[in-house]
């Protein structure tokens, strides 16, 4: 561990072994779940299904699920676990001082998504009590001035405000009391309503046609169109949070004894489970022809338009459902959200040696600022997204994979004992050669796509 004493001399680091644990397996399964299923799940995979292009998508999506997202998620557990350090000084402590840099990338890039995260979020809020007041949208252009009124005006910023606020209180009150508290009850009502919204949903009249259209159109040209690739990459790599320092942080509070890959197991399989299922909940509900429409606020605008406009559409059982799905999506955006909040606040914590109610207040005020731009103009949200969930997230992916698979594998192999030999080999090839080799080519054409304006890179 080339870096470790570097890392312990950090002037108030509190001991490695004074870390607060998850108080149970299943509390941190859920946790990480809390910080994978987010808006990310409900909003990315419908908005690229319905632009066409359905099934390459979506089985490039699960091939990027499978030979990167389980590898890099195994990899930054591992790396928390293995030095119980917060993201910055973890990558320090494995690499030494030359990795500073993406231990600094972590928290910043986090920082930076929730900004923007949150405005969304506080769309979502806002679209929750206009149906509870019984405020919905009935024809396209009234579906156009709800989604204005949620994105403009004091209204949006008293949102955002709002949930930057909760998510620190949950990240003040601690990783057991705060984080794993609110997953224990959010996860499993979120498996729930979305259970039943995909039941209803899929016996709808015209759902099989709406399935077959969107999900079962086999065109060889989809296959090969590189923009269908990227995104179905960075989709995978936003959903499952990587690159962000999250789950490096969730996994430094997690005990030796932990059956680290069946968690990460689990946690792919709930993440991707959950974007399956908002994808047959939403493409029964959706006319191809909304999406797409909405300029700059492309792909989260079009939805916030297009999901309300599906569910006025079902007379009575409109309100109820939908209420039911914009609860279910505001509980997704605030355990990511906390997920986002936390890695900073581990980092500040370490570094500073500040108490984490302090720490989380200070770190949450500062994210308040960064979100701003977001906040003010829809399209620099689509920019955040495109720069920070997009580009920032997969650069820091793709050294950790490098961390990982080469300078650390001694580490990345005693955290994971349990895994088969076959798989660890196919996970140490992943991190050393399909990681690096399939980032770096998603990123570079990502960059290209972002000069040229006017292009929805992500659809989140
Ligand atoms: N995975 C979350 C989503 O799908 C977003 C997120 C990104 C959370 C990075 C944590 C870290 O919405």
């Amino acid at each position: 561990m080339a870096g470790l004493e570097n890392a312990n001399s950090a002037p108030s680091a509190p001991s490695a072994s004074a870390r607060q644990g998850w108080s149970s397996s299943l509390g941190f399964v859920l946790a990480a779940a809390g910080s994978a299923i987010g808006l990310g799940n409900l909003w990315g995979l419908t908005y690229r299904v319905a632009l066409g292009g359905g099934m390459a998508f979506l089985v490039l999506y699960l091939v990027a699920v499978v030979v990167l997202g389980f590898p890099l998620l195994l990899a930054e557990l591992a790396l928390g676990r293995h030095t119980r350090r917060s993201p910055l000084l973890a990558t320090v402590a494995v690499g030494g001082a030359s990795w500073r840099p993406l231990g600094w990338l972590f928290p910043l890039g986090s920082a930076l998504i929730l900004g923007y995260y949150a405005v969304i979020a506080g769309w979502v809020a806002q679209a929750l009590l206009a149906v509870l007041q019984g405020r919905l949208p009935t024809d396209q252009a009234g579906a156009d001035a709800f989604f204005l009124k949620l994105s403009q005006g004091w209204a949006e910023g008293v949102a955002y405000g709002l949930v930057l606020a909760l998510t620190v209180a949950v990240v003040a009150t601690g990783v057991q009391q705060g984080i794993e508290r609110l997953s224990r009850w959010s996860m499993p009502a979120l498996l729930v309503l979305l259970t039943g919204l995909v039941i209803w949903s899929a016996s709808l009249a015209d759902a099989p046609a709406r399935y077959e259209e969107a999900l079962l159109q086999w065109r060889w040209s989809d296959w090969l169109n590189p923009r269908i690739l990227r995104q179905a990459f960075s989709q995978a790599f936003f959903s499952l949070g990587l690159g962000s320092g999250a789950m490096v942080a969730y996994g430094s509070h997690l005990g030796q004894r932990e059956p680290l890959p069946r968690q990460a197991a689990i946690v792919t399989a709930l993440d991707t489970g959950v974007g399956l299922m908002a994808v047959l909940i939403i493409v029964p509900l959706m006319s191809a022809v909304v999406v797409g429409r909405q300029g700059g606020a492309g792909a989260v605008g079009s939805l916030f338009v297009a999901i309300p406009l599906g569910f006025a559409s079902l007379g009575n059982a409109g309100p109820p459902l939908m209420a039911a799905f914009f609860f279910l999506a505001s509980l997704a955006a605030v355990t990511s959200a906390v997920a986002l909040l936390e890695a900073p606040v581990a980092v500040v914590m370490d570094r500073l040696g500040w108490g984490r109610a302090r720490t989380a207040w200070s770190t949450g005020a500062v994210v308040a600022l960064l979100g701003l731009p977001a906040l003010l103009r829809t399209d620099l949200l689509m920019a955040s997204h495109d720069l920070f969930g997009g580009v920032v997230l997969m650069a820091s992916g793709l050294l950790l994979s490098l961390l990982m698979g080469w300078v650390a594998p001694r580490q990345l192999t005693e955290e994971l004992s349990q895994l088969p030999a076959p798989l660890l080999r196919g996970v140490l090839l992943s991190l050393r050669w399909a990681a690096p080799l399939l980032l770096g080519g998603v990123l570079a054409l990502s960059c290209m796509e972002m000069i040229q304006p006017g292009i929805p890179l992500l659809g989140m």
